[in-house]
């Protein structure tokens, strides 16, 4: 795994992963309102549901793909040919292509050994049509889930300032660190009630890291508590769209502006 600590090669295919610990802290809203901001910066995005046993980036942005990775799984299709546009597609500035999953598909609950690294192979060979591809994973930490977080150049830890958040976050980065010594996540404090409180729940991240782990995480952005966050899910739209100018939008757009300089929040 790569940090992003320089400014990227925007040809390479960036490939970032949104993971968490704890079900249920906002990872898929989170990943949805990073592809609509990186896009609207310029990159062409791509979006892959990699939650292998409750997908929902399809029911978040009201899709209804044709195609899904349980399609490509079974072999039917190539990876590329299960490409839905969402928001006009990632031609348009602030749309993107999604790869959908399918809830409940045993093909991917089950996915693991050849099969998985086929996935995680076809993944990295798709992003390089792509300025960058996002992976909404699953939580916690499976084989699955580990095995894909390690396909990425950078991985996004999202929490929330719930002490069970913390720590399952906390086994996250500690089952990534075994696989891979190396292994640096950013993390993205999410669904704050305000700046100290968000802060207060990074400080208390960082101190177990260096405890128990070494390991000295950054602090990639802060996306505040807001309402259209869930009226957004409720109208199948990324939050952006409905309310741009909203904190989470605002918080969002920063969001991905420090992850594209490869830079700490502010
Ligand atoms: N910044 C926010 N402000 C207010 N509500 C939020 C925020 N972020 C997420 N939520 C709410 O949290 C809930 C969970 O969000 P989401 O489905 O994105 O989480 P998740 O981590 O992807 O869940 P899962 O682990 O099931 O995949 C949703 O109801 C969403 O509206
Ligand atoms: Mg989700």
């Amino acid at each position: 795994m790569k940090l992003a600590s320089a400014p990227q090669d925007r040809s390479a295919g960036r490939i970032l992963a949104v993971a968490s610990g704890k079900g249920g802290v906002g990872k898929t809203a989170a990943a949805i309102g990073m592809a609509h901001a990186f896009s609207s910066m310029g990159e062409r995005v791509l979006l892959m549901d990699g939650d292998l046993g409750m997908a929902n980036i399809d029911v978040q942005l009201g899709l209804q793909p044709a195609s899904d990775i349980s399609t490509v799984l079974n072999g039917r299709i190539g990876l590329a040919d299960a490409v839905c546009p969402a928001l006009g597609g990632a031609a348009e500035k602030g749309g993107f292509d999604v790869i959908s999953g399918r809830s409940g598909s045993g093909a991917l609950a089950n996915l693991h050994g050849p099969g998985l690294t086929k996935l995680a192979t076809g993944v990295a060979a798709l992003a390089l049509s792509y300025d960058r591809a996002i992976l909404d994973l699953a939580a916690g930490a499976d084989r699955a889930t580990v095995r894909l977080a390690l396909t990425a150049d950078d991985v996004v830890i999202v929490l929330n300032d719930e002490p069970t958040s913390l720590t399952d976050a906390y086994a996250f980065v500690k089952t990534l660190r075994l696989h891979d010594d190396g292994a640096s996540p950013l993390v993205v404090i999410n669904n704050a009630p305000d700046m100290r409180t968000a802060r207060d729940a990074f400080s208390a991240f960082r101190k177990t890291c260096e405890a128990f782990l070494s390991f000295t995480p950054t602090l990639a952005g802060i996306i505040r508590r807001d309402h259209n966050v869930p009226a957004a899910i409720r109208n199948q739209t990324c939050v952006s769209v409905r309310a741009p100018a909203c904190d989470a939008a605002k918080d969002l757009q920063a969001l991905a502006g420090s992850l594209a300089r490869g830079k700490e929040a502010a």
